[in-house]
């Protein structure tokens, strides 16, 4: 009961609060408790033990239940420990860029309050692979054993489209050893031209660089960390062919589906609809799924897909892993429903493995997608 109380009670006082302050205040809050092994166990209490076991396995990983926290929200790796007691199985951090930066002018974070989103032109605001990595350290071993620690990469504002690789290669090879997958982010609206390496002209020779990269790094640390490449809902059908093409020939081990849209659906009534910058949240949902969809048709189960956008409820997540997604994440309907929504979520989808008289995700999954 406290632990849905506990958000209610929150809620409108950081609501009340410019977005980027309340996300700014909620993080430091996490990092204060991220330190601390009393704190961590007190909120796991609360939130992770109560989130029921479903385990399911994507890119070769094993996650304890199909929930993971998406990129953006903990930039800069403050608050691993406190997001695993909040029950996520995974969590991705960054999109971290190799120097600092500080992204674009502020205010640059909006919710879309009647419409359940929000938009954001944050810009990858970063504090660099250093700090990243200095906070990351704080990070607890035991617990990266049960929630697997994703780490999300991006360039930098100045760096050119042309020298892009340069900076994934750069990132890739400092997070490798820490990390327990890698997300190569190419798909954020906020950074001028990056959706461009989307495109077949460059995507071709950058995921080559990027798998280079990554099997150097194989011989190295004697261990293969799965590589995600991160796409945007905004994709026209034969991009999305061209793209799956790459990926299977490239051998990446998952994409994920999708990043923040720059459409702006009909029927948005929200008086930040006309900003500029990614729409997330409920209406990024459907696109979202589509794109998985697509992907799923195109990648017939070789490469993982990891679903995000707009899921707020067992239903979504449902429709999401039945139209090919293996794993799943939430950013934007985490900030409007609490941390309850993990436990709901994955008490959903149990229920409705059971339902289906099945004994595990992937055997319900199989049945559903017939
Ligand atoms: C404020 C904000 C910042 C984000 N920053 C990043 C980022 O740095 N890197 C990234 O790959 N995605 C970023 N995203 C996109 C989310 O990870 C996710 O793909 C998208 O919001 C759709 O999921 P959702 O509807 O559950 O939020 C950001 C989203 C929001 C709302």
């Amino acid at each position: 009961m406290f632990d849905r109380l506990l958000y209610q009670i929150a809620k409108p006082a950081l609501f009340a609060m410019d977005g980027e302050r309340a996300h700014d205040i909620t993080l430091s809050n996490l990092a204060t408790i991220a330190n601390s092994s009393f704190a961590c166990s007190a909120l796991a209490k609360l939130y992770e033990n109560k989130v029921e076991a479903l385990p399911i396995r994507c890119m070769g990983l094993d996650f304890k239940h199909p929930i993971g926290l998406a990129a953006g929200l903990d930039k800069e790796a403050k608050a691993f420990n406190s997001f695993s007691a909040l029950g996520f199985s995974g969590v991705e951090m960054g999109t971290v860029t190799p120097k600092p930066q500080p992204g674009n002018d502020k205010p640059r974070l909006f919710r879309l309050v009647e419409d359940q989103a929000l938009i954001n032109r944050m810009g990858f605001n970063s504090g660099g692979l250093d700090a990243f990595l200095e906070n990351f350290a704080r990070a607890d071993a035991k617990t990266m054993e049960h929630t697997i620690a994703g780490i999300n990469i991006g360039k930098n504002a100045a760096t050119s489209i042309d020298d892009a690789h340069y900076d994934y290669v750069a990132a890739l090879q400092r997070v490798y050893s820490k990390a327990g997958y890698i997300t190569v982010n190419i798909s954020s609206p906020n950074t001028k031209s990056l959706r461009e390496l989307q495109n077949a002209s460059y995507l071709d020779g950058f995921l080559h660089h990027i798998k280079q990269a990554q099997d150097k790094c194989v011989k190295v640390h004697k261990r293969k960390v799965p590589i995600a490449l991160k796409v945007a809902p905004d994709l026209e059908e034969s991009e999305i062919e061209t793209i799956s093409e790459l990926v299977l020939s490239h051998r990446f081990d998952a994409v994920i589906a999708t990043n923040t849209t720059i459409a702006r659906p009909g029927g948005l009534k929200s008086k930040n609809a006309h900003e500029i910058g990614g729409l997330s949240g409920a209406p990024v949902r459907d696109a979202s799924t589509e794109v998985i969809a697509r992907f799923y048709r195109h990648l017939k189960g070789e490469v993982s897909i990891i679903g995000v956008g707009g899921i707020a409820s067992a239903d979504d997540a449902w429709d999401k892993l039945v139209a090919g997604a293996d794993y799943l994440q939430i950013y934007t309907m985490f900030i409007y429903l609490g941390p309850i929504v993990v436990r709901d979520i994955v008490a959903g989808l149990a229920e409705k493995v059971r339902n289906l008289n099945c004994e595990t995700l992937a055997e319900a999954l199989e049945q559903a997608r017939g």
